[in-house]
């Protein structure tokens, strides 16, 4: 099928990508020249493993293509994605002004029939009000159809969500767009994973409701995880106690220092905004966030149980990035953690695989020392926090740590380590709920 990627960001460049691996032929949008110029050199310009190579081959193989010019992408187009972002302004709605100017080029393009599928995260409603901005512009309801496909990858493992989904979501509102979609998508459909279609709104609904969910889940361990602290519980024998339950589910049940990244947080929020509109209080949901917003920096409270004053303490920090396996600082939890240690006064030490570029910039007016190598930034420090769960940090040389570091604390955010093993070698450790 001819399909058309407006948006080269990370949505958008796996989409094109997995697609034209699955056999069609894709044309992949962005108005960002520099962008385009990267991926016509092979280079991409997020990190996500197994990305580069999947779209050197299939550029290789001649089903993918990148171009700056968006209106005959479209022409030449049956499906037409549009993955451009909606960020949150700063009233806490989402910025759809990417999307309309999307919609307005599609609308002047229409030299036949084309399906307009919206994966960008929009508001309730926007699917509809897509349909009535293209209708009264080419005024034939037959040239074209509005779908809402929901996207759920996760950054890290992108592909593999793409290409192995636990189900594929169409919203759609005729039998035509519905057979189109089903004919696209059906190589990825087995038993586990099906493909559903709803109307509209309902698949609107589902992308917001689903990170919402992960969200509270993520929140519950880790109000759990606060109490095991209170009374020596073990938050992993719990959280393995209560995943065995199928209708709880093992996944999503890692305590630590909250969640972050560019969607949970921002889905989190539109809802609880929306739900405004609309007088309506989602109190389950505004919990989770507020959880959210004091766990990152429990860490914080942990030190300070073993330092009185943390002005001029250094303090080392492993990961930057709001999760392992990504470059990603937004909404991480540890440049919040960085900037309020900073206000009390200690020097921060950094290392991160990946994201120390980008914290670089975030960082900009907070300087921080980036190390080397995970080991660099143990120097003279005073104790350890581990913020990301990269899997580097897991195996690591304790007693050369020790001949490193000036003091024996070690704060793991992530509960990585075993903490009877590293206390016999003679650390002081604080997990989350886990000791
Ligand atoms: C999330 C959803 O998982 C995807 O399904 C969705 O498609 C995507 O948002 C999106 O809306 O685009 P992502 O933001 O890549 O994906 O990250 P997650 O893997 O969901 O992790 C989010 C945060 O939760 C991270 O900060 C992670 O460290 C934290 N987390 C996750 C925990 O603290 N504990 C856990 O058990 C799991």
């Amino acid at each position: 099928m001819k399909i058309a990627i407006i948006g080269a960001g990370y949505v958008g460049l796996t989409t094109g990508a997995c697609l034209a691996e699955l056999g069609n032929e894709v044309i992949c949008s962005d108005i960002d020249q520099r962008k385009i110029n990267l991926l016509n050199v092979g280079e991409i310009p997020i990190y996500e493993p197994g990305l580069k190579e999947l779209v050197r081959l299939n550029v290789k193989e001649k089903r993918l293509f990148f171009t700056t010019k968006i209106a005959p992408a479209i022409q030449k187009s049956e499906i037409v994605f549009n993955t451009v972002g909606t960020p949150l302004t700063p009233q806490g709605d989402n910025d759809l002004s990417a999307v309309y100017s999307v919609v307005d080029v599609f609308k002047k393009n229409l030299n036949n029939y084309k399906i307009f599928v919206n994966k960008s995260t929009v508001p309730i409603g926007i699917s509809q009000k897509i349909k009535k901005t293209i209708l009264s512009h080419v005024k034939n309801r037959k040239l074209f159809d509005v779908v809402n496909n929901p996207e759920f990858l996760r950054e890290g493992t992108a592909i593999k969500d793409f290409m192995k989904p636990d189900r594929i979501i169409v919203g759609v509102d005729n039998k035509r767009s519905e057979a189109i979609m089903k004919r696209l998508y059906v190589p990825l459909v087995r038993a586990s994973q099906p493909l559903i279609f709803t109307d509209l709104k309902s698949a609107e609904m589902i992308k917001y409701v689903s990170n919402a969910f992960l969200a509270l889940k993520i929140s519950f361990i880790n109000e759990i995880a606060n109490f095991c602290d209170k009374v020596n519980g073990d938050i992993k024998e719990i959280a393995r106690g209560i995943g065995m339950d199928h209708r709880i589910g093992s996944r999503f049940l890692h305590a630590g220092i909250g969640w972050g990244g560019s969607c949970l947080p921002k889905d989190v929020e539109t809802l609880i905004n929306l739900g405004k509109k609309y007088n309506f209080t989602f109190k389950i949901i505004k919990a989770a966030h507020e959880v959210n917003e004091q766990q990152k920096y429990r860490v914080i409270d942990k030190l300070k149980k073993e330092f009185l004053n943390l002005r001029n303490k250094i303090i080392a920090v492993w990961g930057l990035s709001f999760k392992p396996k990504t470059d990603d600082i937004r909404e991480s939890p540890a440049i919040a953690i960085i900037k309020q240690l900073q206000k009390l006064g200690a020097t921060i030490q950094a290392f991160d695989p990946a994201a120390m570029l980008n914290a670089k910039s975030a960082l900009k007016n907070n300087p921080i020392v980036y190390a080397g190598t995970s080991y660099e930034a143990l120097n003279k420090a005073d104790a350890l926090l581990i913020l990301t769960e990269w899997d580097e940090f897991r195996s690591v040389d304790f007693n050369k740590m020790k001949t490193l570091m000036r003091g024996r604390l070690i704060i793991d955010g992530r509960n990585i380590y075993n903490p009877q093993e590293i206390k016999r070698l003679g650390f002081t450790y604080y997990g989350i709920g886990y000791k």
